[in-house]
């Protein structure tokens, strides 16, 4: 592998655009050669504006470049375990975004063409390389709290995205497209996850029946630890995109996220107020952009990557059972398998 790694996008979608766009801009170990959509209309004016050398509605065409060396999968999750397999198959290296695929199976497949072939795969999951989530996991390891023992963490989205992304057999549902970072989360922090039980609703948005989804959900989580979760999940919250967590310890608490985009308070006799934080890419573009050089770097140094596919198929088996455990209205335990 050379000084930078030559890497394909697979999917220029919402995260997808903004990741060949930070790879042609801003991530110092890579070059973007070549970009896929099936909309090949939008593979070809990005390819144009952006000047990448190749553009394919195919995306087996971009795995078949030799130029390319390394691939972003950010198409719909439902595409990732058939775009996964094929590109171990060429040998390529590998991220591939949350959540890694639809089902247990599926990542095993992933998984086990991912060893079979020996090529290097990094799951994105971007909070770890956010400043506030990294710097809570360097003070969890040091020890400032003591023992970790109630992980509580919110991701609200400002509105609903459209339905034919919400859809379950495209996205997973609410739990495991959302609430998937927060469980990666729970991990990170507290260790494995013996048991969950998760309830919720079709609270805001009516059509979201259509889909045979729900639009708000909590979910509780015990540790192998014995320590408690609380994860809530909502695809209405109206006033911004709220991503907070806060993690109880014996001898101090964490918390993480913020609120307000703009370091600015507006006061007036009328009251105190401010922005809050707009969607994800605006909360997440410092995350984004440390992931993807990451990526990059442990790629061209030939280091492991930081996040595996181990860990892409564990917040998987917990978010599918929590999911389960909505459908069925019973606790779930994760580590008998079930989900
Ligand atoms: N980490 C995060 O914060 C975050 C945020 C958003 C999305 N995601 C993940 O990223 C992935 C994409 O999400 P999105 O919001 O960008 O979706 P999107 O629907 O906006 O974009 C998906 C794109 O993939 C294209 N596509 C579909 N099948 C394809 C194929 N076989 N080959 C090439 N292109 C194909 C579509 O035309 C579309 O442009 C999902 O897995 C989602 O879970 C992660």
């Amino acid at each position: 592998m050379g000084e930078k790694a030559n890497v394909g996008v697979i999917g220029l979608g919402r995260l997808g655009s903004l990741y060949a766009t930070y790879l042609q801009t801003r991530i110092q170990h890579a070059n973007l050669v070549a970009v896929s959509d099936v909309r090949e209309a939008a593979a070809e004016a990005f390819a144009k504006e952006n000047h990448v050398p190749k553009w394919f509605k195919n995306y087996k065409d971009l795995l078949a470049e030799k130029a390319v060396d390394s691939v972003l999968v950010v198409t719909p999750t439902s595409t990732h375990k058939e775009v996964v397999i094929e590109a171990a198959r060429q040998r390529k290296a590998i991220f591939c975004e949350k959540p890694l695929s639809l089902s247990l199976d599926e990542a095993v497949a992933m998984s086990s063409a991912i060893e079979e072939t020996g090529v290097f795969f990094q799951m994105g999951f971007m909070r770890h390389f956010d400043k506030g989530y990294a710097a809570a996991k360097r003070k969890i390891d040091e020890g400032l709290i003591g023992e970790p023992i109630v992980f509580k963490s919110s991701s609200r989205d400002p509105f609903r995205p459209s339905l034919e992304y919400l859809d379950p057999r495209q996205s997973g549902g609410l739990i495991t497209d959302c609430g998937i970072h927060d469980i990666d989360l729970a991990r990170w922090y507290f260790g494995e996850v013996r048991s969950v039980h998760s309830i919720g609703g079709i609270l805001a948005y009516p059509e979201i029946s259509e889909i045979g989804d729900v639009d708000n959900a909590i979910v509780t989580l015990q540790f192998e630890s014995g320590a408690l979760g609380v994860i809530d999940m909502s695809r209405s919250g109206i006033y911004g995109y709220d991503i907070r967590t806060e993690i109880l310890g014996t001898k101090g608490t964490l918390q993480i996220g913020y609120l307000r985009e703009t370091p600015l308070m507006v006061l007036t006799k009328d009251g105190v107020t401010h922005d809050a934080v707009p969607y994800f890419m605006e909360r997440f573009e410092q995350a984004y952009i440390a992931q993807l050089e990451n990526f990059a770097e442990n790629v061209t140094l030939g280091r492991p990557p930081s996040i595996t596919c181990a860990d892409g198929l564990a917040a998987l088996r917990i978010s599918l059972a929590a999911t389960l455990s909505l459908k069925e209205a019973r606790p779930v335990a994760v580590v008998a398998g079930e989900g």
